[in-house]
């Protein structure tokens, strides 16, 4: 009897909660497609992936350095978000074309514009390459003999999965280097703009409402692939054309409804699901609290001066964006999981565990000082841990500091031309040197953050751990921190407009003058402070904490046989499978699971800044001419949410039906799930998806571009 209430314990404990997971692709069919089809799911796990035929995987694509992109017509048009595009949509806006602030809409191809660096990949193939890269390994060898045998055979690999082709590839680890797998890639590199919603819309309530629902932001932005006449990947030339995909999503604008079958699918980055109680304890603790507090002082300071003028809110809006989305999210998960008492259910999962394994004496011993190597080893983290933060969220949260540093290599190729040796220096002060007056730098406003964020180092870091130029300009400044910061800024070449630019004068000529400038003193020597002392002793633990989550993560796997266990996310393709959803953000509260226009509309009306929108969008709205895109109550439906199991990377990923079509892109979690990175809950954890029909209706109403729709494949 004893025996049995504890494994009806373990199962409730372990059990992952519906909706939970971001599955592989490529496993769909052994693993997830009848729970799929019991929720709804109409297709088969063929036409998700396939490497024989045409599947949806061949519409799926990473889009620049870290969002997600879906295939829309068989004309290589594509679809993802605003704020994924935003960065190629500024470099393509000038004063006289502000296509930021005023949006874009080409109407012909000949005006779709050429965005230089952006890039878009597909997956070919994925791999299982465990085998492989496990026969290079040695039971005697040592740690770091087993990384660097693995890191060769990896390399190999790749290079031979790629051979005599135009594909790419990469090996990644999953479930903690327990599995192995290979991605054979294509990347296209001639992406054009098409169109996007001005700023005000695309971004509409911005950070007041950025990780928060309910929201009315129209967050998309659309693009074309365009690949040589033989449909290859290609650089940018007036004689590529558009692209003709394997796969392209059809469009419905039948809607949705709570309860509805959903799928995500795209390239979620990070998740850290299998976390052990002292990780979370750590996170909650130390990290979250830490960085959440350092870059309150910096966005404090940014605030401020963004609030004096245009120039310097131009300056730093999309530093100010950055700083402030993780800021954010953090806070968020912090919150969430002290709600949940993370820690204490993470422990029952470890007592669970173990006493899962303990009718096996062989496993029994196996596992028996686990849970207490991972106590020891994040004690000794911790520390590290902070002295880490205080560099990346301190130190590094200064401009200055993290731009001066640039120049050690600069310096360093000078050295080797000096000595008539072979030296990159030319090319490299080209690359590093930046264009004057600075664009994204106020000497000012840097300064204030510099005196803000050597203040709390100084007054978190004992003087033995600093870096050695710190410690003596601290000792010539008795200790003052406003002093020393003046102190630099009157005196740097590096970021004065005036004095950088007879600096690039003669860098050359006086470079020994230059590489004794104050701030590229103090920048250099906290870089290589830190390089040398703790970012090495971090690697050292992460390795190890690496070494003990693959066994716990092995250990679940082979013994808890009532759960699926999805790898994190790693920045590979994955599929999430959930259902429109509403929750309740706290007791007595309902959010609903969509929002429609009006609200937007009621926002605007506050005459908030975050809120407000061109009058255009309110002549439409006045005129409630919604045509196709309405719901069946004739409301203009802005976003929706469901319980898809997303993170940072699936923005832009395509949200599909049953049938396999279009109804949304994702763009967002609620605030209150941000959690779900390290601690899933079906109950509240949501993402936010923009409904596709708005993004049409943009398009067609408010942007007059309608003719692209005819591209497209609308189920009615
Ligand atoms: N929170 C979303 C994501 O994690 C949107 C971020 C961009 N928007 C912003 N206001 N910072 O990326
Ligand atoms: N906005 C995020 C992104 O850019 C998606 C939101 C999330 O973290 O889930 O990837």
């Amino acid at each position: 009897m004893k025996n049995k209430i504890i494994l009806v314990f373990t199962i409730i404990t372990f059990l992952a909660k519906a909706d939970e997971g971001m599955w592989m692709p490529q496993l769909i069919e052994a693993l997830n497609i009848k729970d799929m089809k019991k929720n709804g799911f109409k297709l088969t796990a063929e036409q998700i992936y396939s490497i024989n035929k045409a599947s949806m995987k061949d519409a799926v694509a990473i889009f620049g350095g870290g969002c997600t992109a879906e295939v829309i017509s068989t004309k290589g048009l594509i679809l993802t978000n605003h704020h994924c595009g935003f960065s190629s949509i500024a470099g393509l806006s000038t004063v006289q074309n502000d296509y930021l602030k005023n949006g874009y809409w080409a109407m012909k191809p000949s005006e779709e514009l050429n965005c230089p660096g952006l890039t878009v990949t597909f997956i070919k193939r994925i791999e299982d390459v465990t085998a492989k890269v496990m026969t290079s390994l040695n039971p005697s060898f040592s740690e770091i003999q087993k990384d660097s045998a693995i890191k060769a055979t990896i390399k190999n690999l790749e290079l031979l999965a790629k051979k005599d082709s135009h594909y790419e590839a990469f090996i990644r680890p999953f479930y903690y280097g327990n599995e192995y797998y290979l991605f054979v890639t294509e990347t296209f590199k001639d992406i054009r703009l098409v169109g996007t919603p001005p700023e005000s819309i695309g971004k509409f309530g911005d950070e007041t409402d950025n990780w928060v629902w309910p929201r009315h932001n129209a967050d998309f932005s659309m693009f074309r692939i365009y690949a040589s006449a033989e449909n290859k990947p290609a650089e940018f030339s007036a004689d590529n054309i558009p692209y003709k995909p394997l796969y392209s999503f059809p469009i419905s604008l039948k809607g949705i409804e709570k309860g509805d079958f959903t799928m995500v699918y795209g390239f979620p980055g990070r998740t850290q699901e299998y976390l052990t109680s002292y990780a979370v304890d750590l996170l909650i603790n130390q990290q979250d609290p830490l960085r959440v507090s350092l870059r309150e002082k910096r966005l404090n300071i940014l605030d401020a001066d963004m609030k004096k003028n245009d120039t310097l809110r131009l300056m730093y809006t999309a530093k100010y964006a950055g700083v402030a989305n993780y800021y954010k999210k953090w806070s968020g998960e912090m919150a969430g999981l002290i709600k949940s008492d993370a820690i204490n259910k993470k422990k029952k999962q470890e007592d669970d565990f173990l006493t899962l394994v303990s009718n096996n004496p062989s496993k029994k011993e196996t596992y028996k000082s686990l849970f207490n190597e991972f106590k020891r080893t994040y004690q000794e983290y911790a520390p590290l841990s902070k002295q880490y933060d205080y560099f990346t969220e301190c130190l590094w949260g200064v401009d200055a500091f993290k731009y001066a540093a640039t120049f050690i290599p600069v310096f360093n190729e000078l050295k080797l031309k000096q000595k008539g040796k072979e030296n990159k220096f030319d090319e490299l002060l080209k690359k590093t040197q930046p264009s004057l007056p600075f664009k994204n730098f106020n000497k000012e406003t840097d300064r204030k953050i510099c005196k803000a964020m050597l203040e709390t180092y100084v007054a978190n870091t004992d003087r033995e751990f600093m870096p050695r130029f710190l410690d003596s300009l601290l000792t010539v400044h008795n200790g003052n921190t406003i002093a020393l910061t003046d102190f630099l800024y009157n005196n740097s070449s590096f970021i004065d407009n005036d004095k950088a630019k007879l600096m690039f004068n003669d860098f050359e000529k006086n470079a020994s003058l230059y590489e004794r400038d104050p701030m590229y003193l103090l920048a250099s020597s906290i870089y290589l402070h830190y390089q040398k002392t703790v970012i090495p002793q971090i690697g050292y633990y992460d390795r190890q904490i690496n070494e003990l989550q693959q066994v716990y993560v092995k250990g679940l796997i082979e013994n808890v046989k009532d759960r699926k266990f999805y790898p994190d996310a790693n920045g590979t393709l994955r599929v999430s499978f959930g259902k429109v959803a509403d929750y309740e953000p706290k007791d007595g509260v309902l959010n609903l699971h969509y929002t429609t226009i009006d609200g937007m509309v009621e926002k605007n009306k506050t005459g908030l800044e975050d809120y407000y929108v061109k009058p255009r969008l309110v002549e439409l709205y006045d005129k409630k001419d919604y045509g196709q895109y309405a719901d069946k109550n004739g409301k203009l439906r802005i976003a929706f949410t469901g319980s898809n199991h997303t993170t940072g990377g699936n923005s832009g990923s395509p949200v599909i039906n049953a049938n396999g079509e279009l109804i949304g892109t994702n763009f967002d979690r609620n605030w209150e799930g941000t959690m779900s990175d390290v601690m899933y809950n079906g109950n509240f954890c949501r993402n936010i998806v923009l409904d596709v029909r708005f993004t049409l209706w943009m398009i067609d109403k408010y942007a007059g571009a309608g003719y692209l729709l005819s591209e497209m494949k609308l189920v009615k």
